[in-house]
């Protein structure tokens, strides 16, 4: 339901659990991109998931079809995912920001990177989610995910890898790593494979870090 407190933009989602959250998520209008998007994705896999993973946003596919991950990124996470162990259906897979930001280019839609105001319009819902599956671990796919559950601007590089702290927003242990589009950008072979290496022994940290 909305917010209506004088001024107040934020979107309320309800008490309740992740299939009532899913059920309210498609009447947001916490800001403005859900007018241009087919849909509204929400999330995907167990609801009692030790280990959550958030991704930056829907991309094309994903707004298509109403589901995250559905697309090539979503074909780099299931790799490192298997090759970690973690089988995709026992996590807990949602985005920061539920609606695809685009740029209309002719017949192609150009992902455009949410801004921080999208991610903080967006975040009652991820809080929202935490407090229905209560993970033990939240995997950060990314810097916009990084952003918005620890709730400051990190370096991927500098802090990928690590159990860290519980933050304010996010009260659960958090791994950041690479989001895996940046794996599929990457045009070396070599290099590629490297990185989703890394990416899958980032997943296998917070999986242990989740069972502990
Ligand atoms: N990239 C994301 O961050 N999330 C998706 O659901 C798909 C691509
Ligand atoms: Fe609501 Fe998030 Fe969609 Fe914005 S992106 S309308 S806050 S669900």
């Amino acid at each position: 339901m909305p917010d209506d407190r004088p001024g107040a933009q934020r979107w309320v989602p309800p008490d309740g659990d992740v299939d009532s959250l899913a059920a309210a998520a498609p009447a947001c209008r916490g800001c403005e991109l859900w007018a241009p998007a087919t849909q509204v994705v929400f999330s995907s896999g167990s609801h009692d998931a030790a280990m959550m993973l958030v991704g930056e946003q829907p991309g094309d596919r994903e707004d298509r079809e109403g589901e995250p991950f559905a697309g090539p990124a979503g074909r780099v996470l299931d790799e490192a995912l298997a090759a970690a162990g973690v089988d995709r259906d026992v996590v807990y897979l949602t985005n920061a920001v539920k609606h695809f930001r685009f740029e209309q280019r002719g017949p192609r839609r150009l992902h455009k990177t949410p801004t921080v105001a999208h991610i903080r319009a967006c975040l009652p819902w991820l809080t929202a989610e935490l407090a229905a599956v209560r993970p033990r671990v939240v995997v950060a796919l990314g810097a916009t995910a990084a952003r918005a559950v620890l709730g400051r601007e990190v370096t991927i590089g500098e802090v990928r890898g690590h159990v860290l702290d519980a933050a304010d927003d996010v009260p659960v242990p958090t791994v950041v790593t690479a989001h895996p589009s940046s794996v599929l950008r990457i045009r070396e072979a070599a290099d590629r494979s490297a990185a989703l290496t890394a990416l899958t022994d980032d997943l296998r940290t917070a999986w242990a870090a989740a069972n502990a």
